[in-house]
């Protein structure tokens, strides 16, 4: 399969091209070739390395994921998450008719939802997004659902990896130089490791007859923690495996949102239901302890 993956350097994006399969042909190409943010250069070249590579599926990494600047900067959030996406799409739409079948494979978010109640979202569940980041991301599957085009549209949430900044990393660092850390307790999720969705992409890039089933799906782990139990299980991990983390007296409390204040407001209830994508892509799914550990050693 020839996959073209478009964002090599963010931390989903990354993660895929490290999980690279012997035979595989991928293409990567970054901010440099394809700006999200100059339509006019992202049209010219994205027809251009379409044309030349000729992919069976274009991976999409690319995004804005700044969730609080988006409240200041609507308009390049729209542009990146959702306008751009106009672009990506007829392109697409164009070459299928002309040549072949390619296929969209493009990530969103819990954060199309209000974040009510505590049960897990279903892909069917109307969105409500409660912030910019959110409203640009919603637009952006829309762009995708009305293109005509086939499309896998996986929302995923609470992504952290060894990559970039994430949450795992920056308890991480903050775990090393010792002290108090509070962290919120009342918003639930499921932490989800930038590897085990590249895992599932290429479960995904190992058969043709998965690019037909077209639609979106929820991308989760199992099992549910607060950003508060997640932070005690990365101490309690990284203690376990580090004398020196053992040396430094961290400790983590809890507190409220309404506590901790931030430009942009964030669903409570961040659960993903993955029963669709579990049973149409007949995928085995970890619990986000496992996949955790496994990260956290790799910082060890
Ligand atoms: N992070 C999360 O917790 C989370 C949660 C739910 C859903 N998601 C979704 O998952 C996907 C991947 O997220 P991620 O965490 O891997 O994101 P990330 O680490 O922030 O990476 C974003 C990527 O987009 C590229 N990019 C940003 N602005 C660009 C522009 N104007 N032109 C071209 N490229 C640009 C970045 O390139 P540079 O490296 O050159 O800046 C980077 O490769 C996104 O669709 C995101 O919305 C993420």
């Amino acid at each position: 399969m020839k996959i073209l993956l478009l964002g090599r350097n963010g931390q989903v994006g990354k993660s895929i091209y490290h999980k690279k399969k012997r035979g595989q042909e991928i293409r990567t190409v970054g901010r440099e070739t394809l700006p999200f943010d100059d339509g006019y250069l992202l049209l010219k070249n994205f027809q251009l390395v379409l044309m030349e590579f000729k992919p069976d599926v274009v991976v999409n990494a690319i995004a804005y994921t700044n969730v609080d600047q988006a409240e200041e900067e609507k308009d390049l959030a729209f542009k990146i998450n959702g306008f751009s996406l106009e672009i990506i799409a007829s392109v697409i739409r164009k070459f299928n008719k002309n040549f072949k079948p390619v296929t969209l494979i493009h990530f969103s978010t819990d954060y199309v939802f209000d974040g009510s109640g505590t049960k897990p979202w279903v892909p069917s569940d109307i969105p409500k997004p409660l912030n910019t980041y959110g409203h640009s991301k919603l637009y952006g599957e829309q762009v995708i659902i009305s293109a005509d085009i086939p499309f896998i549209i996986l929302r995923i949430s609470w992504i952290y990896s060894i990559y970039s900044k994430n949450f795992l990393l920056s308890i991480f660092k903050r775990i090393k130089d010792g002290g108090t850390l509070r962290v919120v307790s009342d918003q639930i999720g499921t932490p989800t490791s930038a590897t085990f969705v590249s895992e599932f992409c290429h479960h995904l890039f190992k058969n043709f007859n998965y690019l037909e089933k077209t639609g979106v799906y929820h991308l989760s782990p199992k099992g549910v923690a607060s950003w508060f139990d997640f932070a005690n299980y990365i101490l309690l991990t990284l203690k376990k495996g580090s004398t020196l983390i053992q040396q430094r007296s961290s400790e983590i409390r809890p507190i409220l949102s309404k506590d901790y204040s931030t430009m942009a407001k964030r669903p409570k209830n961040s659960r993903l239901d993955s029963t669709l994508l579990v049973n149409s892509f007949d995928f085995e799914i970890s619990s986000w302890k496992t996949l955790a550990e496994r990260e956290i050693k790799k910082l060890i």
